[in-house]
């Protein structure tokens, strides 16, 4: 059988996820790989709710919050991460279900349980690139870039309990990587990993 690899980019809001998987795509299909880009929160119906709750600056309660990027997460891979790896496509995607462990954890909410859930319920990626910076200077980037601060998941002290549950996060599969360096430097070490976890000549 035909079957693809799910490579995940995460870490903090400002951590630079977005230029990241948008160099490693742009990588792989110079070498002629069939790449699918994706990102979550996703563009459906769930995803919208989670921007509009987010922009809005009204919170829900965690078990809410929780319900709706799972519920977001099984769309997305049911109408494209699951079609896309069968046809052995690479699928790059900025956030994945590590993102809930980390931010819906952050919560208050139990993270290893959520771990384990996602796990069982939803593809599990060849490979995580966690970026890592700290909470101040990720904040920095956000405000820098111009973004209009999402003030449910921007407030630092949130964002450190972020940091802190991503930090505890163990798996195999996942690999952590300086962010607080130029996108040039973070992007080598990338291609680096890439080409070793997925045997991928990039
Ligand atoms: P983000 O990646 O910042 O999307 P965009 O920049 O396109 O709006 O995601 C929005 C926020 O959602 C971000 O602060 C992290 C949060 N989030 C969770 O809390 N749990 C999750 O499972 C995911 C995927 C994101």
């Amino acid at each position: 059988m035909n079957s693809g690899s799910l490579i995940i980019f995460e870490g903090l809001d400002g951590s630079g996820k977005s230029t990241q998987a948008k160099r490693l795509v742009a990588a792989l299909r110079e070498r002629g790989c069939d790449v699918v880009e994706t990102r979550e929160p996703t563009d459906g119906e769930y995803g919208r709710r989670i921007r509009a709750m987010a922009s809005s600056g009204e919170k829900v309660s965690p078990e809410t919050e929780l319900e709706w990027f799972f519920a977001d997460r099984r769309e997305h891979v049911q109408r494209l991460i699951k079609p896309a790896l069968a046809k052995g496509q690479i699928v790059v995607s900025d956030r994945y279900f590590l993102s809930t462990v980390a931010y819906q954890g952050a919560r208050g909410l139990d993270s290893r349980k959520i771990l384990e859930m996602s796990e069982a319920e939803f593809p599990i990626p060849d490979l995580v690139l966690l970026l890592e910076i700290d909470v101040a200077a990720g904040l920095d980037r956000v405000t820098e870039r111009g973004a209009k601060r999402e003030e449910v998941f921007e407030e630092a002290s949130f964002l450190s309990q972020v940091a802190q549950e991503f930090a505890q996060i163990e798996r195999p599969y996942l690999v952590r990587i300086n962010a607080a360096r130029t996108p040039d430097a973070v992007f080598d070490d990338v291609r680096q990993t890439v080409c070793e976890k997925l045997k991928l000549a990039i």
